[in-house]
């Protein structure tokens, strides 16, 4: 079964702009895949927490010197990568604000973004990993 990751951010919830095109082309998936399932996050209403210096830190930590706290960050990033990960398809609702992203979606993106796990470096370039 396939599965479409539906991100939402716009602070208007589901009546925001970006969320209703979102969801259109959620709808448009579903036509084309009608055994298909739907992950729905939206990052408005379960909030992730800015990247500070103890979560960054956590994810520096070598696993075996991990704290029990620093574990549980880990863990929960690790849970968000492989929500992406398992998804066949990603739609992402991204309003403007302040002539950036919703910085909720940007702490989303922090806790995805993780050198060695989710991406590595080479000499010249960076690569997805997984
Ligand atoms: C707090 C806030 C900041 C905004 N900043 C910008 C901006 O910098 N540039 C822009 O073109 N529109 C800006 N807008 C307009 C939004 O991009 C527009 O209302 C859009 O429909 C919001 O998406 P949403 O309905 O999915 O939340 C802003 C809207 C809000 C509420």
């Amino acid at each position: 079964m396939k599965t479409l990751l539906q991100i939402n951010s716009s602070l208007f919830g589901d009546n925001g702009q970006s969320s209703q095109l979102n969801q259109q082309l959620v709808q448009e998936w579903l036509a084309k895949n009608p055994e298909g399932k739907v992950v729905k996050r939206d990052l408005t209403q379960d909030l992730i927490p800015h990247l500070d210096s103890t979560r960054v830190s956590a994810f520096f930590t070598p696993v075996d010197k991990r704290s029990k706290e620093q574990q549980t960050i880990v863990d929960y990033s690790d849970a968000l990568i492989n929500e992406i990960q398992q998804a066949d398809a990603i739609v992402i609702g991204a309003p403007m604000y302040n002539f950036s992203i919703p910085s909720q979606l940007k702490s989303y993106f922090d806790h995805l973004a993780r050198a060695g796990v989710s991406f590595k470096y080479t000499e010249t370039e960076s690569w997805i990993i997984g």
